[in-house]
């Protein structure tokens, strides 16, 4: 059986990584638009270093919760066949057991350079703005996907959906594409469809079927129910 997972903030919510759509609308006290679009990172660099050195320095803070460790015991049984897809920028499946995770909003602990393009295992402070190890150049910038850019990896994922025999979200409110229409073209190309999520979300109508609570809840009771699957 072939899984394609698709995670979102919800998953790391548990962790205490704040999610994107709270009440008030803002970022971690940011309004999006001012620190996550390359226009806001031609305008005001340093801010918008602070804000992603900000969130980097945090990760120390933070632990995987159970939702995460359950994905990386199914990884364990169905190796390459589970593709963990995520828009999350944290460590967590990794630090989860997960060791082959699909950035596709990229990483907070990998720095691109705008010189020579080379993408870097970055743990750092970047506001200092430190010079690139490849090239020397001094245009680090955080290897996120911000508004207007395209993630990582779209053939990738297309494909994995395309083969897929079932597809799981978890976590995310369906409000951001490309990921948000993940699901219809899974379904498109055949798979079944799950949502996991704490409540019902823009893209619940979508999905065959929906279960509501929270992740550390669902996700390792979802994990169990496949591997008793595949145990038969
Ligand atoms: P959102 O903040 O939009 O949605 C998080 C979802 O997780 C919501 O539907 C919550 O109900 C749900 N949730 C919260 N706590 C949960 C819990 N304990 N268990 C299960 N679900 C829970 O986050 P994303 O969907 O990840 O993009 O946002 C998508 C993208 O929008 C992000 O990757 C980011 C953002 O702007 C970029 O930065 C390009």
């Amino acid at each position: 059986m072939k899984i394609v997972v698709l995670t979102g903030a919800g998953i790391s919510a548990e962790s205490g990584v704040p999610t994107f759509r709270d009440a008030d609308g803002l970022w971690e006290g940011h309004r999006v638009e001012d620190v996550a679009t390359p226009e806001a990172y031609d305008v005001a660099p340093i801010t918008v270093h602070r804000f992603y050195d900000a969130r980097r320095a945090a990760l120390a803070t933070v632990a995987p919760n159970p939702a995460h460790h359950a994905l990386g015991r199914l990884e364990g049984v169905l190796g390459e066949d589970l593709f963990l897809v995520t828009q999350n920028i944290d460590d967590l499946h990794e630090r989860g057991g997960s060791a082959r995770v699909h950035h596709m909003h990229g990483e907070l602990l990998s720095a691109l350079c705008r010189a020579c393009g080379r993408r870097t295992e970055w743990r750092e402070d970047l506001v200092d703005l430190p010079p690139c190890p490849a090239c020397g150049v001094c245009e680090l910038r955080p290897d996120v996907v911000w508004f207007g850019e395209i993630p990582y990896g779209m053939e990738r994922i297309e494909r994995e959906l395309m083969t897929a025999d079932l597809f799981v979200s978890i976590g995310t409110s369906g409000a951001v594409y490309p990921a948000a229409g993940f699901v219809r073209f899974a379904r498109a190309c055949g798979a079944r469809t799950l949502e996991l999520n704490l409540d019902a979300s823009e893209g619940t109508p979508f999905f065959e079927t929906a279960r509501h609570g929270r992740a550390s809840d669902l996700v390792p009771t979802w994990v169990d129910e496949i591997m008793e699957r595949l145990a038969h």
